[in-house]
């Protein structure tokens, strides 16, 4: 099954429940997108909003970590309830492979994450011991920019070298509590538009923010795009 999961980026933080309850009802997965003005141009939030995500979620938190030294905080995201974690493979400094243990080793799923300019065979070494993995559509930063077209290659050359070494795990719901495989995230621009060709190039969790956040009807847009996988 396709997970589709909203980004908390583009939700109305005034009414954050609201939005957190939509999720609840309507998705797979919260992603939470965290920024240190560092990695990227722009600052998100932290702690205090995840852990205020933590007591009403009642489907699985993912974190995207757009942080320079992401090891230093993985145990803190572990406590505050995250059960998926990313970090950027350009922010690790060559630890990409210690970074995936330590995450592990606090109970969390290990991700990593890359920018659309980092060719995707950079990730071919981690396929054997990294649980997800996070193809960038857009440059991280920010919501709402527009999908890159090149992203669907970059998928599908992921997914292949997944799938060689027999890593790919098609039951999403046993992969969240065994270690049964590799599963292959996408985020930015994602829409009803083009999840059925994401879906099909081997993508197993659609990130939406703005496409459904932003929509007049959220529902109905998450509909769409299941209907679309
Ligand atoms: C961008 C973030 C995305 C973002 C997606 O750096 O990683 O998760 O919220 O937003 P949309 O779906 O609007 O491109
Ligand atoms: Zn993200």
């Amino acid at each position: 099954m396709t997970l589709i999961a909203p980004s908390m980026l583009s939700a109305d933080f005034l009414h954050l429940e609201k939005d957190a309850e939509f999720v609840n009802a309507e998705a797979d997965l919260f992603h939470l997108d965290i920024m240190d003005g560092s990695f990227v141009p722009n600052i998100s939030y932290g702690f205090p909003v995840v852990e205020a995500l933590a007591r009403i979620a009642r489907k699985p938190m993912d974190a995207h970590l757009m942080i320079v030294s992401p090891e230093k905080y993985v145990r803190r995201f572990a406590e505050a309830g995250v059960r998926m974690l990313s970090i950027h493979y350009e922010a690790a400094g060559g630890r990409t492979g210690e970074i995936i243990d330590l995450i592990r080793s606090c109970g969390m799923k290990a991700g990593v994450a890359v920018n659309p300019d980092i060719p995707a065979e950079k990730l071919f070494p981690y396929v054997g011991k990294a649980d997800f993995f996070l193809i960038m559509s857009v440059f991280a930063g920010f919501g709402g920019q527009k999908f890159m077209e090149n992203s669907y290659e970059r998928i599908a050359s992921l997914r292949e070298a997944v799938d060689k070494e027999g890593r790919h795990c098609d039951d999403t719901e046993r992969w969240f509590t065994e270690d049964c495989g590799c599963l292959v995230e996408v985020d930015g621009g994602v829409s009803p538009a083009n999840a059925g060709r994401l879906a099909r190039a081997g993508a197993d969790i659609l990130v939406a923010g703005s496409s459904v956040f932003r929509a007049e009807d959220p529902a109905a847009a998450v509909r769409a795009m299941r209907s679309a996988i």
